[in-house]
């Protein structure tokens, strides 16, 4: 296949950071999503509707084609009355739960879950999806691990306290993941990464920063669990990129970041990944219906054409007063947005 027409698709797991750094991030994506989840962890997190709104101001300034659909971080100190503000509004969809300390700019996060019960309950109520970073942080937990224990440990006793809310574990890493997400209420977004690699490329000729992401990238096995997950056409599994730029600084340092920036060629690398698995006719619906159907939103009219076509990734980005480095800089992308 040469070409491939889609409806216009949206991105349910994304990071933009905010001030200088977010002016070349915000068109990386709006050039071929029409909306994206926008995460809450700024350095200062966004825990309030009224920061939310203003954030997503920040972000329609710079494409105002573009729509980011907000979120709240959820943190033990949130109020009840918060979550009615946040049904109340439109731009606001869901609350996302960090696990304290799992990654980047979680330290406002959770550490007992039962501190956020009567929140939760407010978004049963309400019908207010939670996004679930699902990592067990116990320090003793190994970290390949971390995955797993958080769904053994954590969310399953959430569904059962909750079995309304509408949940999305994010980024799933582990055939367990896959699992648990087909035999229970939840559905997951699967980012391009965990599809493309498994954890030897952490390490292939020398330890690869551009390629440490949280949750960590796992076994092949694991790949092939998300791969199949991705492609069966279950609604369940939707896009989410998690791209995550940082700075070439924080990256390349002797405590590097966590996060991988695919915003660059994020479509053109889900449909290398889905055509690895001859499955391409399964790419419309990963990536234009499922999450849309999920979050009840309309489905998007305008249709995009990618083309198979290699070019090269640039070596950088400017982010800010510096340089953000994509995944696969300065080596081939084969599919190409027309
Ligand atoms: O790799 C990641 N980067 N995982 C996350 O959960 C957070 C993200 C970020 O914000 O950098
Ligand atoms: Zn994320």
């Amino acid at each position: 296949m040469q070409h491939l027409t889609l409806t216009q698709p949206d991105d349910w797991h994304l990071h933009l950071r905010d001030g200088a750094n977010m002016a070349s991030i915000v068109k990386a994506t709006s050039r071929c999503f029409a909306r994206a989840i926008i995460m809450p962890n700024l350095k200062i997190p966004i825990t309030t509707v009224e920061q939310a709104l203003a954030y997503r101001k920040q972000i329609c300034a710079i494409d105002s084609r573009f729509n980011p659909l907000m979120t709240l971080y959820l943190t033990e100190n949130t109020s009840v009355d918060e979550i009615a503000k946040v049904k109340n509004s439109k731009h606001i969809v869901a609350l996302k739960y960090y696990p304290a300390n799992a990654t980047t700019n979680s330290d406002s996060g959770v550490k007992d879950w039962h501190q956020v019960s009567p929140v939760l309950e407010a978004m049963q109520e309400y019908d207010i999806p939670l996004l679930i970073h699902g990592e067990e942080t116990a320090p003793h937990i190994d970290i390949f691990d971390r995955e797993k224990v958080f769904i053994e440990k954590i969310l399953e006793r959430i569904l059962k306290h909750f079995p309304k809310l509408r949940v999305v574990l994010e980024h799933i890493t582990t055939k367990e993941a896959v699992e648990y997400v087909m035999n229970n209420n939840l559905a997951a977004t699967i980012t391009a990464h965990h599809l493309l690699m498994n954890r030897n490329e952490i390490f292939k000729g020398g330890l690869r920063p551009h390629h440490y992401c949280l949750p960590v990238l796992k076994r092949e096995e694991h790949r092939q669990a998300l791969l199949q997950a991705a492609t069966s056409g279950n609604p369940k599994f939707f896009l989410g990129t998690d791209s995550a730029p940082h700075a070439q600084s924080a990256k390349e340092s002797m405590c590097c970041c966590a996060g991988i920036y695919t915003a660059p060629a994020a479509l053109e690398l889900y449909a290398e990944a889905f055509e690895q698995v001859q499955a391409l006719d399964k790419l419309e619906g990963f990536a234009s219906f499922y999450g849309a159907d999920f979050y009840h939103l309309p489905r998007n009219t305008q249709t995009i054409t990618l083309e198979k076509r290699t070019w090269q990734m640039p070596t950088h980005f400017e982010f800010g007063e510096e340089k953000v480095i994509p995944l696969r800089a300065g080596t081939d992308i084969y599919w190409v947005q027309n």
